[in-house]
């Protein structure tokens, strides 16, 4: 049986000179791939206690569907602006070059409730960091992070201090 890290194909010099692109497009289309992500990151996590499970668009929304779905949890979409009809709460963040700004409804985390934020991968955790920003607003609880992919080399634990942040790679560089 093949180990979770040789699914992940690493491209050298994507999208730009001297960076390795971790690929998990290799990993979710090998059907192996799939299960032993998902069912890696879920052992990562499985004492934890959490109400909901909350996702970024779009990569976000890959895993942490099956992981609610498999632990009969709710799981909240948190979109790129303007997709949400309803009321939403909103933070714009840095990225390498721009910014972005992320949305979630209103109503979707109740005041108490806790979270376990899943995305594909953790760089510098300023998609994290944004994501807590808004669940917070809203009263909720982070309980945990879990993704599949970390590049330890940009600092995203250091900046997400205090928060649990499980990964089920864990890559030292860049
Ligand atoms: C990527 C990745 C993470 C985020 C990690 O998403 O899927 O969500 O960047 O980077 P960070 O830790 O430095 O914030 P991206 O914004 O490229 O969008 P996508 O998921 O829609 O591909
Ligand atoms: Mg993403």
């Amino acid at each position: 049986m093949k180990k979770l890290e040789e699914y992940v194909r690493s491209i050298p010099d994507f999208p730009e000179k001297g960076i390795i692109f971790r690929d998990v497009t290799s990993v979710l289309q090998d059907a192996d791939g799939l299960h032993l992500a998902i069912d890696t990151m879920q052992e990562k996590i499985k004492d934890l206690d959490y109400d909901v499970v909350v996702g970024p668009e779009s990569r976000g929304f890959i895993f942490g569907t099956p992981i609610a779905y498999n632990n009969h949890k709710p799981f909240v979409l948190i979109r790129k602006k303007g997709k949400l009809p309803r009321e939403t709460v909103s933070t714009t963040y840095d990225l390498e070059y721009g910014s972005a700004t992320i949305e979630m409804h209103k109503d979707s985390i109740k005041p108490g409730q806790k979270v376990l934020i899943v995305d594909d991968l953790i760089a510098t955790g300023g998609t994290t960091e944004a994501m807590i920003k808004l669940i917070e607003s809203l009263g909720g609880e982070v309980a945990g992070i879990v993704v599949l992919i970390e590049l330890a080399g940009l600092k995203g634990r250091e900046r997400l201090s205090g928060y649990r942040l499980e990964s089920a790679i864990c890559y030292e560089g860049k």
